[in-house]
Order: structure tokens, then C-alpha cells, then sequence
């Protein structure tokens, strides 16, 4: 039986992938600000550093994967967009890179990062709040989210998953990750009834922009089927899936951008293309 971590284990879609993996004979280390093995706050250095320690010390250096589920969604609250960011972001990605060389010592490992379908259908994310994440500038994302307003943590939260999510397909195809036998793929979600959401759809006018959101099969998603969907990207069917999102948000995505995927590659691109084809073809010789 093999040895994961789940971070937010405590509540909604990290809670319902415990209990799972629990109930598959696995041994799971929780990581969460409360009611965990590894109580650590995702949000601060000095958190993701003992989440990290607790994990590995816990883990005797040896996971079967990891899952990334601790989030905060964008309700209004003091210094909001920072803390989406530092926690979304940063605790996921500093985390798991932490954890990364466990992953490998188990030879055949999987990490599943929860992202969000906020990355795709949010208008209006700046290309230079994205860069700003991309480079690690948090204060520099957090002054240009300032013109947002009201909104910023919306787009605060659309950012830090894209973040998240072009961070996961970068690594995901890299020696490190792939070459190390850890299946690396990020599961984005649409609305799902937890405490999330809940938290969300208090603020009035979340609720009335919730309630004119378009979702094709209606209602919200289930943690319970999301979690099934985490077990498969745990399990061996996923040998051969890397790099890849799994959009489960009831059609929303597919309603609001069925042109933008699958989209060929541009002639103007073929160049570029042909020298990464290139060089990755010299590095697998
Ligand atoms: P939830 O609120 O039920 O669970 C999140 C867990 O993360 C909680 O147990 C919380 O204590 C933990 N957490 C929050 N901040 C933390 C910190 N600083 N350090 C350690 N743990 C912390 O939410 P849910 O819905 O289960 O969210 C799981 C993931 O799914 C999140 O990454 C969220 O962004 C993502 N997601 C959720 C959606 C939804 O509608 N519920 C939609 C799309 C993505």
C-alpha cells in the first residue's frame, strides 16, 4: 500500500480524497492549518518549511504522490489577493517542489494540483499580474491587483491558479518530473459545494454574478466525484498522463471557449517548435 500527502485535507475535496485513500489501505499524512497530521500554514515560508519537514519525516522520504487541495477562494477579507497568492500559489508550488525528491524515490509517483476552471473563465487577468506570479514578485502582483477594487480577489484567485497551472505543465514534462517517474497533472474544477464556495456565495454580489454564471448540466459539482476523479489521476491509469488539466465544471468552460482548444500550432510558432523538438530529442538520446 503506498504513502501520499494531501494538503487542505481537512474539509471538502482534500477531505473526500483522504477518506478515500484511507479507505483503500493507503497511509495518508495530512497537511492543514487544523485537524491534521502536519499542522502548517500553507501561506508563510516558514509554514510551507515545516509542512515540508513534517511531510518528509513522516513520509521517510519515500511518497507514492502527493495532492495539492489546500486553497483560499476569493471572498473579500483584509489583504485578500496576497494571501490567495501566497497560499495558491506558493503553497503548492513551493510544497510540492519540496517534496519532489520523495516523489522520485518511490520510482512511480503522482501529484495531482488542484487548479481552478477560474484560470480560463475569468475575463481580464493581466498579463502583468501573470508575470509578476511567474517571477515569484508577489508585492509587485499585489499593487497592480489594487486597480481591481472589489474585484481584485476574483482576479487574484483566477491568477494565482493559472500560476499554478502553467507551473504544473512546465515541470510536469521535465527530467525532474516525468523523467523521475512522477506523473505530474493538475485537476481544475468548476463550482463545487464546500466550504470554498460557501464562503464565496456569502458576499451578495458573488452570489447574484454566481447565480447568471452559465453551467451547461446546472447545479455545482459534488467534492465526493472530484475526489474520484483525484484517485484516478493517482492511480496507474494515469502512467501515460503528464502535463495535462482536467477540466470537471459542467460544461462551463467548453460554453464559454470551444474555439480556444484544440488549436494547431500557428506557422509563425514552427520555428521555436522545431528547436524545443530539437532539444529535447538530443536530451532523450
Ligand atoms: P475547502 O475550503 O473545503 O478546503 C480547503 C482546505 O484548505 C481547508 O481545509 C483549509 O483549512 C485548507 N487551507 C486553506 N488555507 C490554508 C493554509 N494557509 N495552509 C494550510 N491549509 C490551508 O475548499 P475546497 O473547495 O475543497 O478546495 C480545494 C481546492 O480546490 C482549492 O485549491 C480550491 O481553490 C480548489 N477549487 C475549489 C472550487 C470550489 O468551488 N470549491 C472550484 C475550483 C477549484
Amino acid at each position: 500500500m503506498g504513502s501520499y500527502a494531501v494538503t487542505g485535507s481537512a474539509s471538502g475535496i482534500g477531505a473526500a480524497v483522504t477518506e478515500r485513500l484511507r479507505a483503500a489501505g493507503h497511509s495518508v499524512i495530512e497537511v492543514d492549518l487544523r485537524d491534521a497530521d502536519v499542522v502548517a500554514d500553507l501561506g508563510t515560508p516558514e509554514g510551507r518549511a515545516a509542512a515540508a519537514t513534517g511531510v518528509l519525516g513522516r513520509s521517510g522520504g519515500v511518497l507514492d504522490g502527493a495532492v495539492l487541495a489546500a486553497g483560499i477562494g476569493p471572498s473579500p477579507g483584509p489583504d485578500r489577493p496576497r494571501k490567495i497568492a501566497q497560499v495558491n500559489q506558493l503553497g503548492t508550488v513551493e510544497l510540492l517542489t519540496a517534496l519532489r525528491p520523495a516523489l522520485a524515490a518511490s520510482g512511480d509517483a503522482r501529484a495531482v494540483v488542484l487548479g481552478s476552471n477560474s484560470a480560463t473563465v475569468t475575463p481580464g487577468v493581466p498579463r502583468r499580474v501573470l508575470r509578476a506570479l511567474r517571477t515569484g514578485k508577489i508585492d509587485r502582483a499585489v499593487r497592480a491587483l489594487r486597480l481591481f477594487g472589489p474585484v481584485a480577489p476574483n482576479i487574484a484567485y483566477a491568477a494565482s491558479k493559472i500560476a499554478v497551472t502553467e507551473w504544473a505543465r512546465r515541470a510536469a514534462v521535465t527530467p525532474a518530473w516525468a523523467g523521475a517517474g512522477i506523473r505530474l497533472n493538475v485537476l481544475a474544477p468548476g463550482p463545487v459545494q464546500t466550504r470554498l464556495l460557501d464562503e464565496d456565495l456569502a458576499n451578495p454580489v458573488a452570489a447574484r454574478a454566481f447565480r447568471a454564471f452559465p453551467v451547461p448540466v446546472g447545479g455545482v459539482g459534488d467534492a465526493g466525484h472530484l475526489a474520484d476523479w483525484v484517485m484516478m489521476m493517482l492511480s496507474p491509469a494515469a502512467a501515460f498522463l503528464c502535463g495535462s488539466v482536467i477540466v470537471v465544471d459542467g460544461g462551463s468552460e467548453a460554453w464559454f471557449r470551444p474555439g480556444e482548444w484544440p488549436r494547431p500550432v500557428a506557422l509563425r510558432q514552427v520555428p521555436r517548435y522545431l528547436s524545443r523538438y530539437r532539444a529535447f530529442a538530443r536530451s532523450s538520446r
